[in-house]
């Protein structure tokens, strides 16, 4: 009988993660590198953010919350919803977590058994597929390639819904290209989601204030207010208020579906951490200036970074809506061997060998379930990402 469960055995530990150790162990040996891998903002938390968690320290709210977010944490999102996405949610159909993932993680738990599937569009962040087999559910990948624009298309869901599904995941504007489906595109994709009712919507909405060119974000709920009552729209503090390493992230859905993610996390972690529920109230409530600054910011290093990495021989960088990642295409290096002698027969021997031969460290498109293509986390000052830029061009032209 082996010790280690076999539940575990069916996942594997996150690839970005492993790629960000990798490079910090190269650094740490003394190595020049450039880690692109990992996915936060490298901004502080907005002032008046740490000012109330400080506060809240100094007022003893240190002790256990209510399980799944203080109440006044809850009407906070419920503002948020009703100001932002002209949703209209009561408090008792919000839940708060220890991050998005907790969210998306006890939603999975709460509802799938064995058999069920759940679709999940590909490329798509590391942490669905293994989120789907860890609650015993199956995962059915649908690939969106880069002329689908890297977006599932209505006759691709259409045919990948079964009896047995019981979610799709949407994650828009997505890890890891970064493509956003605007109005036309998410109402077609409800259409079809209308005639099966037996298919839930999760919808992770985190990177919804990184969207730009005027891009407008929208999500499912309010896209097609007939399917609300099996949306689960989930969202988070990480990345719109750069606050990572607080782990506050919330869903809003049914209630029957809230009370058993609460039951689920009452039974785990109990309350996200008390600080950082009032550090993101604070940010839910205070100034949103800090989102249209860093937008700006990230925008600038996007169109950098497109292209920077255009002018490359054999990349090819499609321009994303939002998020901070893009996701090019290395097809044009396929077979190719690179300065330091190694054949470039996949897009983690590319990710590998420009790790080894320039130092810079990025994400292979396989990882994501998308090949060939590998993905860069701009989140990171200019003149890092110039320096970035000028070494893949130099991988690239010594390719051959
Ligand atoms: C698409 C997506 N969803 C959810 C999360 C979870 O974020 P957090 O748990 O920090 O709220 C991330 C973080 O990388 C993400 O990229």
């Amino acid at each position: 009988m082996a010790f280690i469960s076999d539940r575990l055995a069916r996942i594997k530990p996150s690839p970005t993660i492993a790629m960000s150790m990798r490079a910090a162990e190269l650094a740490a040996e003394g190595r020049d590198i450039i880690s692109l891998s990992a996915g936060e903002p490298d901004f502080d938390t907005p002032l008046n953010v740490r000012d109330a968690a400080k506060a809240a320290i100094d007022a003893g709210h240190t002790r256990y919350t209510a399980v799944d977010g203080t109440p006044s944490l809850k009407r906070a999102i419920a503002d948020k919803f009703a100001r932002e996405n002209g949703l209209d949610y009561t408090p008792s159909q919000i839940t708060v977590g220890t991050g998005g993932k907790q969210i998306l993680f006890n939603a999975l738990m709460a509802t799938l058994d064995a058999g069920d599937e759940v679709i999940v569009p590909a490329p798509y962040w590391v942490s669905y597929p293994d989120m789907v087999l860890l609650a015993g559910g199956t995962p059915v990948v649908v690939e969106c390639d880069q002329v689908a624009g890297f977006r599932l298309t209505p006759q691709a869901l259409e045919a990948a819904i079964t009896p047995r599904t019981k979610w799709l995941i949407l994650n828009s504007p997505s890890n890891p290209t970064g493509a956003g489906y605007d109005r036309a595109q998410m109402a077609a994709l409800c259409e079809v989601l209308l005639r099966h009712p037996q298919v839930w919507i999760l919808a992770d909405d985190i990177y919804e204030h990184l969207v730009f060119d005027g891009f407008e974000f929208c999500t499912p709920a309010e896209v097609e207010p007939r399917l609300k009552d099996r949306v689960l729209t989930m969202n988070g503090v990480s990345k719109s208020y750069a606050m990572t390493g607080w782990r506050i992230g919330y869903g809003a859905a049914p209630e029957a579906l809230i009370r058993a993610m609460a039951k689920l996390q009452s039974q785990s972690t109990s309350n996200p951490c008390s600080v950082s529920q009032y550090a993101a109230e604070a940010a839910l409530t205070g100034p949103q200036d800090y989102i249209r600054d860093s937008r700006a910011v990230f925008q600038r290093r996007r169109d950098l970074v497109v292209a920077g990495l255009n002018a490359c021989a054999g990349l090819d960088c499609p321009v994303p809506q939002g998020a901070f990642y893009v996701y090019p295409s290395m097809a044009g290096l396929i077979g190719r061997t690179s300065a330091g002698g190694t054949r470039i027969d996949s897009d983690e021997a590319f990710a590998n060998a420009l790790l080894d031969e320039q130092g810079v460290a990025v994400v292979f498109g396989a990882a994501f379930g998308l090949s060939p293509h590998f993905r860069i986390s701009y989140a990171t000052a200019n003149e890092v990402l110039e320096d970035a830029m000028a070494r893949i061009r130099q991988f690239c032209a010594g390719c051959n």
